[in-house]
């Protein structure tokens, strides 16, 4: 059967500096679309590439006092380097100095003025070097670009017009009928009112005021306008007017061109224009993101706040950085990037929910089944729950990336991994290990939850390829076993293999917030008093209210031992403990005590917990319990117990 098309496109990136995290969210994910529609069974093509000509990348040029050319030959690998770092799996990677994409520019551009719709004319305006944009006395804001801000040049010369009025009626009622070839709606919205109802005016396509460009071949001082090269190249890499393999009649017309804010404009109305006049059908969508922000603000050189993807996965691994990106740029709107964010999620998301699940399940089939993954079936009602999540996930994160929405897909991915941990506090499979005759039910109970992590496993990979190979490798996963369609029904895992257990998938990170990080978190003094003020009152209207003996055995208090205590990463009243309270793993329990307490102090102590409290996640940390204490002024003491008792010894 042969598998239905899907081409993606990236930016083309312009090769004049480093690349930063935010020109990292475009790729990384095209990327994940990519793979996901790859498994998902279609033939999914990924383009990315340079945007290497025009006046931005000449001044470079003369700045670093060599060719255009040598300066661009220059910056390739670093950014090949980066892609492969970050595991991007594209296709193909166009540099528009490639000579069959400069062929197919110029047969384009003789194309267009044979037919009528390039003229000769005289350019007077203004011209945005850093946007390669040309601008009218009327758009400019306060003199200044309207994109950037920043000044602009005079510019008068010779040039070449292209008829965009001609189009504007058709590419104005193609929007209307199509609905989302914009997405999302906001940007469509902002296009229509801003550029197309206003009406548009003829594009200058040609300059002569700077030679690194695509010639045009009939006139030859000038040369072609550095968007009417750049846009092309979705079209000359598949083959269109140049002697390139033809993949035109496969994947065209793209799926979608996944692109910045900033350049939506581009691609939704000069682009769409050229292909009308080409005779070419329009891509399907064009996804306008928003932008990664830093401290609400834009991130750029010129700001002093360029942070380095390549610094980033070197300290935090390429599949955090991922996961950060992807997780953070919601729908239609920016992002915010921060390392203390970054920290928080790997600590939290990572380690802790997907890790622990990983890890917890496979000590728990090494304790009690000697690693091999057993296959007895004893369903029971509590079951039902986790298994139709898992089989609705992979539908639902199909639907999300249909949407062009990665974070949502991984939200949906991750509130699995949040189901099948508090599977596990359900079905207390620690409980079930010391009854010879639950034997069956503890098997089923551990079947389900490895066939849960295959379900994440696979479904994680397109976002996180290295940790979806981690875990298929962890869990001994067949090539079957990591396909679409095994993911059908609940219970494609093939039981009976031994799995070892691996080192933890993300280990989690000690960092000091940053100080601006613990400002920021600190309650008010006022929110604290009046805090403090409402509960004296409350505890005092309690103690004349009397309990029957049935409300005081509702909580469950059991002795716990504290193997390990740390400060949590977000909040400096708080310590993240781990307490051995006679389960499997010890419970992660926050508390508010590091006024009273160091995490050394606490190492080693017995002390008293409520073990059935609803987890709670503390400034991100998943707490799971707490731990008693008497409050004597403004003093905290731990309620300690006997060392001589066992953890997990009950209190009545
Ligand atoms: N060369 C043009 C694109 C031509 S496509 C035919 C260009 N290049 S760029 O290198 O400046 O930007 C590439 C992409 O990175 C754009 O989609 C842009 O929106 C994106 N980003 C740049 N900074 C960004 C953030 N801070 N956050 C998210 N994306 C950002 O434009």
């Amino acid at each position: 059967m042969t598998k239905k098309p899907f081409y993606i496109t990236t930016p083309i990136y312009y090769p004049s500096g480093d690349l930063h995290i935010g020109h990292t969210y475009t790729t990384v994910a095209a990327d994940a679309m990519k793979r996901f529609k790859t498994l998902t069974g279609y033939d999914a093509y990924m383009l990315t590439g340079t945007d290497e000509h025009g006046q931005k990348i000449q001044k470079k040029a003369e700045e670093a006092g060599v060719t255009p050319q040598e300066f661009v030959d220059g910056q390739i690998d670093k950014i090949k380097k980066l892609w492969k770092l970050m595991n991007i799996d594209y296709d193909q990677f166009i540099r528009t100095t490639d000579e069959e994409h400069v062929k197919t520019i110029q047969r384009i551009f003789e194309k267009l003025y044979e037919q009528g719709d390039i003229y000769k004319g005289k350019y007077e305006g203004h011209y945005c070097t850093p946007c390669e944009s040309f601008w009218t006395d009327s758009q400019l804001v306060d003199g200044c670009c309207p994109d950037c801000g920043r000044p602009v040049q005079d510019a008068s010369e010779e040039a070449y017009f292209f008829k965009m009025s001609k189009y504007a009626d058709r590419l104005m009622k193609y929007i209307e009928e199509h609905p989302d070839f914009i997405q999302p709606e906001s940007r469509k919205n902002e296009m229509v009112k801003n550029f197309l109802e206003p009406g548009l005016q003829d594009l200058c396509v040609s300059r002569t005021s700077f030679d690194w460009g695509v010639p045009v071949t009939f006139d030859k001082k000038h040369v072609v306008y550095v968007w009417m090269d750049a846009l092309p190249n979705y079209i000359s890499a598949l083959g269109y007017l140049n002697d390139k393999e033809n993949l035109m009649d496969k994947y065209w017309p793209a799926d979608v061109h996944l692109v910045g804010k900033d350049i939506i404009r581009f691609h939704t109305i000069y682009w769409p224009i050229f292909l009308m006049a080409l005779g070419l059908e329009l891509p399907k969508h064009v996804y306008g993101h928003g932008w990664i922000l830093i401290k609400g603000g834009k991130m750029g050189k010129s700001f002093g706040n360029v942070v380095d993807p390549v610094e980033l996965a070197d300290t935090y691994g390429v599949d955090a950085l991922r996961y950060h990106v992807l997780s953070d740029m919601k729908k239609g709107a920016d992002g915010n990037y921060s390392e203390d964010m970054l920290v928080n999620k790997i600590n939290v998301n990572l380690a802790n929910d997907l890790g622990n699940l990983l890890s917890r399940t496979a000590a728990m089939t090494a304790k009690y089944f000697d690693g091999v993954i057993p296959d007895a079936r004893e369903e029971e009602p509590v079951d039902e729950e986790l298994i139709s999540l898992a089989e609705k996930t992979p539908g639902m994160m199909e639907a999300d990336m249909d949407n062009f929405d990665p974070a949502q897909a991984l939200e949906d991915l991750f509130t699995l991994v949040s189901r099948a941990n508090k599977y596990i506090d359900e079905t207390q499979p620690w409980v079930l290990g010391k009854d010879e005759m639950k034997r069956a039910r503890l098997a089923s109970v551990l079947y389900n939850l490895t066939e849960t992590l295959r379900y994440i496993a696979v479904l994680i990979e397109p976002f996180m390829p290295e940790t979806g190979g981690k875990m298929a490798q962890e869990l001994l996963l067949t090539p079957e076993e990591r396909t679409w369609e095994s993911l059908k029904h609940f219970g494609g895992y093939q039981a009976g293999k031994k799995i070892e257990r691996h080192a933890p998938l993300f280990p989690r990170i000690e960092k000091k917030p940053s100080e601006e990080a613990k400002e920021e978190k600190k309650p008010a003094k006022k929110e604290k008093k009046q805090a403090k003020k409402e509960e004296k009152k409350k505890e005092e209207g309690k103690k004349d209210e009397k309990i029957t003996i049935e409300e005081f055995s509702k909580p469950e208090l059991v002795v716990g031992r504290i193997v390990k205590s740390e400060r949590h990463p977000n909040a400096d009243r708080l310590l993240v403990n781990q307490v051995d309270i006679g389960e499997e793993s010890p419970r992660q329990i926050v508390s508010g005590i590091s006024q009273w307490y160091t995490p050394e102090e606490l190492t080693g102590k017995s002390v008293v917990v409520c073990v059935n409290l609803k987890p709670a996640k503390l400034r991100g940390v998943v707490s799971d319990g707490m731990l008693l204490a008497a409050e004597e002024g403004d003093t905290v003491s731990l309620l300690e117990a006997d060392k001589k008792l066992s953890p997990g010894s009950k209190i009545r």
